[in-house]
């Protein structure tokens, strides 16, 4: 399924929201029993929304940076069952770190995370995230070595072990006014398109009379299943 939101420059959501999707698929566990441990947390958003409802949420990130302003986000908001530890989501073993039932992610996954999940969820446990999707920033002309499609989302997950429960592509394209309008709705990712080669395919674009900005996400919701 693929929910497609058209938007003006002015009503773009962007980076800013966590996935609708994936909080409605995430209030529908029963959090307040378990543990949730979120990878690659960055500042702790979707464990701060998180934590209000769980028994206990556990963070990891590899950029201890971020977790000083997560903690600092976690002090202000008065929540005291948010853990945040620097750790590598794709090396770590979760069992260890503190036995989750559900594991999340929001913008950080890849396929040694899944594995990750898999091996250290218990059965029936869940792996809950939204993912860049191939669509990301397709105007740019390059596909982020972390995304996702459908159908690769599948795969890896079911054999790792999962059932997939849901799968679903959010995407919202933003559409400009003019050229100028484009080009200074990205500027904040100016110095990143630079180094990575997208700037000059995004002008391209421009030149060419494109008028978007595609952010299109995968979520997929999965249990796992199979021999503990
Ligand atoms: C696009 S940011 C998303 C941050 C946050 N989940 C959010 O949506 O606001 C990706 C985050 O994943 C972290 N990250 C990348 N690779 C990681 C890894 N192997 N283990 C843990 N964190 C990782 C980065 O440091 C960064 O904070």
């Amino acid at each position: 399924m693929s929910r497609i939101r058209e938007v003006p420059a002015s009503e773009s959501r962007g980076h800013a929201a966590l996935s609708p999707t994936l909080l409605a698929w995430l209030d529908a566990e029963p959090l307040v029993m378990g543990t949730v441990l979120e990878v690659g947390t960055g500042t702790g958003r979707l464990a701060l929304a998180l934590a209000p409802r769980a028994r206990r949420v556990l963070a990891i990130d590899t950029d201890a940076g971020a977790l000083v302003e997560a903690r600092r986000r976690a002090r202000r908001a008065g929540l005291g069952n948010v853990l945040f530890v620097v750790a590598d989501a794709e090396r770590a073993d979760y069992r260890a770190l503190g036995r989750p039932d559900v594991v999340a992610a929001h913008l950080c996954m890849s396929d040694l995370i899944v594995l990750r999940a898999a091996a250290g969820l218990p059965l029936g446990g869940v792996l809950a995230f939204a993912a860049f999707h191939v669509d990301q920033w397709r105007e740019t002309g390059r596909t982020s070595r972390f995304a996702y499609d459908t159908d690769r989302a599948r795969a890896v997950l079911e054999a790792a072990g999962f059932r997939i429960e849901g799968l679903e592509v959010e995407r919202e394209v933003t559409r400009f006014e003019s050229s100028e309008e484009a080009q200074a709705f990205a500027a904040p990712f100016r110095a990143k398109w630079e180094t990575d080669g997208r700037w000059a395919e995004w002008e391209r674009f421009l030149a060419e009379g494109g008028r978007t900005l595609t952010e299109s996400r995968l979520v997929a919701r999965a249990r796992r299943q199979g021999q503990g």
